[in-house]
């Protein structure tokens, strides 16, 4: 049955739900609290009135004060510890405007590609324009257009990947220097970055998958003085070091060399990194040889020209002091974080 004073009641519940839901601070929930249910509040003033009511009334409205008053105070109780609890944890959240903010993580360039990247832009002013080639290579490519000879040990099952088909995963940059050189006339200036696969066991200087740039320039009178300033320029470029040229053989180059960097770490005064020798190994190099030319249809008489082939891992290990090459390949974000 509903009179005047349920009413006022159901009234108040609402209001009150509405005022709790809003309220931010205990303070608020006191203040609604004494308003309410304080001693000049609403409940005490209702239950004076409940005594004019008709006597068949007085019951059901006495139900409903009651019923209401509790509720109210659940309301209220659970407001209160709302409040608290969140005011607690606030507390420990309070904003500290003098903190620097959180940046968010940035992604970076592998050490690889940094130093493949670095390399390409010394080369690149010093007028090399960049070339690909497929790391799926023929033969032809990858040995016999290079002068490999039928028996050199790296054409062996054992030291390259072979498909069934008889192409292979290219176990060096070189084979980009034939197919440059059988599509285009001299002169030739270029660098090609890119994937290399040799089957060796890995271990912390080798890796069946690696990274070489090849360089190759052609042109009329080039001398090994020309290699020798462009390596020695490179070389103070990428690291301030100094270089040196030792006599050394492969297939495609005659004279062949080993291009060395002075040790980072030593200055070539002889450190373990170095083996105590002063140097380390970072290239292999040379005149390309007349019979590479002739493959490719240049008259060895006119034309002349330099290679060589750099390991970026190498390069890479050096610069940032990396002991193991695997590392290089796990992907280990706390790894690759450093550089
Ligand atoms: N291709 C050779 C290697 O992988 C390096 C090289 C390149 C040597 C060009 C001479 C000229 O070892």
């Amino acid at each position: 049955m509903s009179n005047w004073i349920t009413e006022k009641i159901d009234a108040a519940l609402l209001d009150a739900k509405n005022r709790l839901a809003a309220a931010t601070a205990e303070t608020e929930v006191e203040q609604l609290k004494i308003s309410i249910l304080g001693r000049n509040g609403l409940f005490p003033a209702l239950s004076k009135e409940m005594k004019n009511l008709p006597s068949e009334e007085r019951r059901a409205a006495g139900v409903a004060f009651n019923n209401g008053r509790q509720r109210l105070q659940e309301m209220i109780e659970s407001a209160l510890s709302l409040l608290r609890s969140s005011t607690s944890v606030d507390q420990t959240k309070t904003i500290d405007l003098t903190l620097p903010g959180r940046r968010p993580k940035v992604g970076r360039k592998h050490p690889v590609t940094q130093v493949r990247d670095d390399a390409i832009a010394i080369f690149r002013r010093m007028g090399f324009v960049v070339a690909k080639g497929p790391e799926i290579e023929t033969v032809h490519h990858n040995f016999d257009a290079l002068n490999t000879p039928e028996d050199h040990p790296s054409r062996d099952r054992g030291d390259t990947f072979y498909f069934a088909d008889g192409r292979l995963l290219r176990t060096q940059t070189s084979p980009v220097q034939i197919r440059i050189m059988e599509n285009q006339q001299p002169p030739i200036r270029i660098v090609a970055p890119g994937r290399c696969y040799r089957r060796d066991t890995p271990d912390a200087t080798h890796s069946m998958n690696f990274h070489q740039i090849e360089g190759l320039y052609i042109n009329k009178n080039v001398s090994l003085a020309d290699l020798k300033s462009v390596l020695q320029a490179f070389a103070r470029e990428l690291m301030n070091v100094d270089i040196r040229l030792r006599p050394h053989f492969f297939p495609f180059t005659e004279p062949s060399v080993e291009y060395d960097f002075s040790c980072v770490m030593c200055r070539g005064k002889g450190c373990p990194v170095c083996k105590h020798s002063g140097w380390l190994e970072i290239a292999g190099a040379g005149m390309v040889d007349p019979n590479v030319l002739q493959n490719v249809g240049y008259d060895p008489e006119i034309w002349s020209g330099y290679a060589f082939g750099i390991g970026i891992e190498r390069l890479a290990m050096i610069r940032y002091r990396i002991n193991d090459i695997r590392l290089l390949y796990e992907n280990d974000v706390r790894f690759l974080e450093q550089f």
